[in-house]
């Protein structure tokens, strides 16, 4: 089943809905620009690529509502649903350079045609994202060796992107060639994408895949069981820094203290060269309650408690031995005009 698909008539958008996982594998209709917003902001869609891809349909989908005549009528609708997708989710880029791509097609078409073009170009980003993935994968899968135990933070599998994924691409074509694995999937609170979703397609593939708390991997570590590290991103900036869930900076620590590879792997959609360096990379906040009551059958904090609830974080770029992209491996110092 994708991901991410058009209703047949392209009016309307099927996800999986993540939050559904791993008890239930079910697909959920968008129809209405609330329905598509709702579902990003509270991630029955989620991962950088996944978001963008769905935008795109998103776009696509409500081009079929607009009644304007007019290009410009036309064209200013679109911007509208855009700006609205837009602000959805602000950390992950490849959100607002999907959207641009759309954006910068129906410009350039001829308004009879601006359906159809938003159609191929929605299409095209899913096809894209399809070959990136592979090629990521076959790069990261270059790194590992039979036996080797891998260590994962929060979700770049194939439900976070078109297909195989990112950070878990090569794990899942490794698993395909036969190659044993061992990986371990940190939970990743307050969401538990981790435990949700990474250990839900780890599994229905077939890999040898632990689960661990967040603050359980310094002890993985310590114990020999972690060759590599291999992470997802939803934002690199020029230098080589790497926004991805938060814990990820944690991770890259530790993996330095104990002398492990760290690898960021993402398409170059994720790259944001307008960003110099991470501290300049917008982090979103999330809802307190994500950290307080989600997932308790009983309030976990006392009513009221602070929380702070950063969905991401920003790993330095000289924690990172290097970054994946389909173009290659990226090797510090990192300078992304070149292919490596
Ligand atoms: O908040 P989420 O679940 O969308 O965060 C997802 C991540 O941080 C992923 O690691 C990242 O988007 C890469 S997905 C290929």
């Amino acid at each position: 089943m994708d991901n991410i698909r058009l209703s047949p008539d392209s009016k309307s958008v099927f996800i999986i809905d993540q939050t559904l996982l791993p008890n239930e594998e079910k697909e959920v209709e968008l129809r209405t620009l609330d329905e598509m917003v709702e579902a990003i902001s509270s991630l029955r869609v989620r991962g950088a690529p996944a978001i963008g891809i769905c935008a795109a349909h998103c776009l696509c989908a409500l081009s079929f509502s607009v009644k304007s005549k007019s290009k410009e009528g036309f064209i200013s609708a679109l911007r509208r649903y855009t700006s609205v997708l837009n602000s959805t989710r602000p950390t992950a880029v490849n959100l607002s350079w999907a959207l641009k791509r759309m954006l910068d097609k129906a410009y350039v078409t001829p308004i009879d045609e601006i359906r159809s073009a938003l159609k191929k170009e929605c299409k095209a980003i899913y096809d894209e994202d399809v070959a990136m993935c592979l090629s990521i994968s076959e790069s990261g899968l270059s790194l590992l060796k039979d036996g080797d135990g891998i260590l994962t933070h929060c979700n770049a599998g194939p439900l976070a992107t078109s297909h195989y994924g990112t950070a878990l691409g090569p794990i899942l074509l490794g698993q395909e060639r036969g190659l044993n694995l061992r990986v371990y999937a940190d939970e990743t609170r307050p969401l538990l994408q981790g435990a949700r979703l990474t250990m839900y397609e780890l599994m229905k593939a077939g890999v040898n895949a632990t689960l661990l708390c967040d603050n359980m991997a310094a002890s993985a570590m310590k114990r020999g069981w972690i060759n590599h590290v291999f992470v997802g991103c939803d934002r690199i900036a020029a230098n080589g820094d790497a926004a991805n869930k938060i814990g990820t900076m944690g991770v890259a620590i530790l993996a330095k203290y104990f002398g492990i590879p760290f690898y960021v792997l993402g398409p170059s959609s994720t790259l944001d060269l307008s960003c110099a360096v991470g501290s300049e990379i917008e982090i979103e906040d999330r809802d307190p309650s994500e950290i307080s009551t989600k997932h308790y059958v009983k309030p976990m904090a006392p009513a009221g408690a602070n929380c702070f609830n950063p969905a991401f974080d920003v790993t330095d770029h000289s924690l990172i031995s290097g970054i994946i992209t389909e173009k290659g491996i990226f090797r510090p110092p990192f300078d992304f005009s070149h292919k490596p």
